[in-house]
């Protein structure tokens, strides 16, 4: 099965990019950070830019930085458009969603911040959503153990992680569904997935990927140079026609 050969380039991607960065210790836009001599953002969109399903992708640049974020990501395998971010994440996929022409039917909202998540993983989250699934995130299962706190930081009492799921980017929605999702939001929610599910729209969920962490702090910038000096990420960011096959039967 082939679906998504036919399919190629129908997806839209929004990279929300405008984040300050507090945790990564402030300074510079946390996506303008060099990771092994490259901005962050600049391996996170060569990354998507190499998924076949990609047909367009809209950044949310630092409101200051516009100029100087289009110059980074030209010239593009794929048509690149960069807005003014946001105050906020959810602001940031707002401004780019508005940007998206028309003809795209399914959207993917993926962190800058994910740079190292792989071609093969936005490949997996598109080809659910094709087999007809509404909102599509990816789920990793939870490794420590965890506890509730209470007002002390005291234990309150220990969570069954079987039921729990640590959520990453890319995320995938029907256009329709994102746009009624932010159109609806109340309060501020740290994903996408979140406004859709306020909304009562069933959110699948796809075998997360590892790479796909999130550069929050300066410790995962050290992990994602290390593993960018190991030739195993290489080999699997460099082209999606490697795993193409495996994927193609999600669903
Ligand atoms: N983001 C954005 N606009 C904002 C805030 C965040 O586009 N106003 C983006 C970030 O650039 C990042 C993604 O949303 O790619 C996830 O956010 P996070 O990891 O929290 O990044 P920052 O907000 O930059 O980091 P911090 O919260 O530590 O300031
Ligand atoms: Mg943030």
């Amino acid at each position: 099965m082939t679906a998504y050969r036919d399919a190629r380039g129908d997806v839209a991607i929004l990279v929300p990019a405008a984040g300050l960065g507090v945790r990564m210790g402030g300074g510079t836009p946390k996506a303008l950070r060099t990771l092994c001599g490259e901005p962050l953002l600049v391996r996170a969109i060569r990354n998507v830019t190499a998924a076949p399903s990609v047909g367009i992708v809209v950044i949310a640049a630092p409101p200051d930085d516009v100029e100087r974020v289009r110059a980074m990501v030209t010239p593009s395998p794929v048509r690149t458009l960069v807005v003014p971010g946001g105050a906020t994440r959810q602001a940031s996929v707002a401004a780019a969603l508005s940007a998206v022409p028309a003809e795209f039917d399914l959207v993917l909202v993926h962190d800058a911040a994910r740079a190292l998540a792989p071609p093969a993983l936005v490949e997996a989250v598109a080809a659910r959503l094709r087999a007809g699934a509404e909102a599509v995130v990816p789920a990793m299962p939870v490794a420590d153990t965890v506890k509730r706190v209470g007002d002390q930081d005291e234990v309150v009492a220990t969570v069954d992680r079987s039921v729990l799921r640590a959520i990453q980017t890319p995320q995938g929605f029907r256009r329709a569904t994102l746009a009624a999702a932010h159109a609806g939001a109340v309060d501020d929610h740290t994903d996408d997935a979140g406004l859709a599910e306020h909304l009562g729209v069933r959110v699948d969920t796809v075998p997360g990927d590892d790479l796909a962490f999130k550069i929050t702090r300066p410790f995962d910038l050290v992990i994602a140079e290390a593993l960018l000096a190991s030739a195993a990420i290489t080999e699997r960011s460099r082209s999606i026609d490697s795993t193409e096959d495996a994927t193609t039967g999600e669903g």
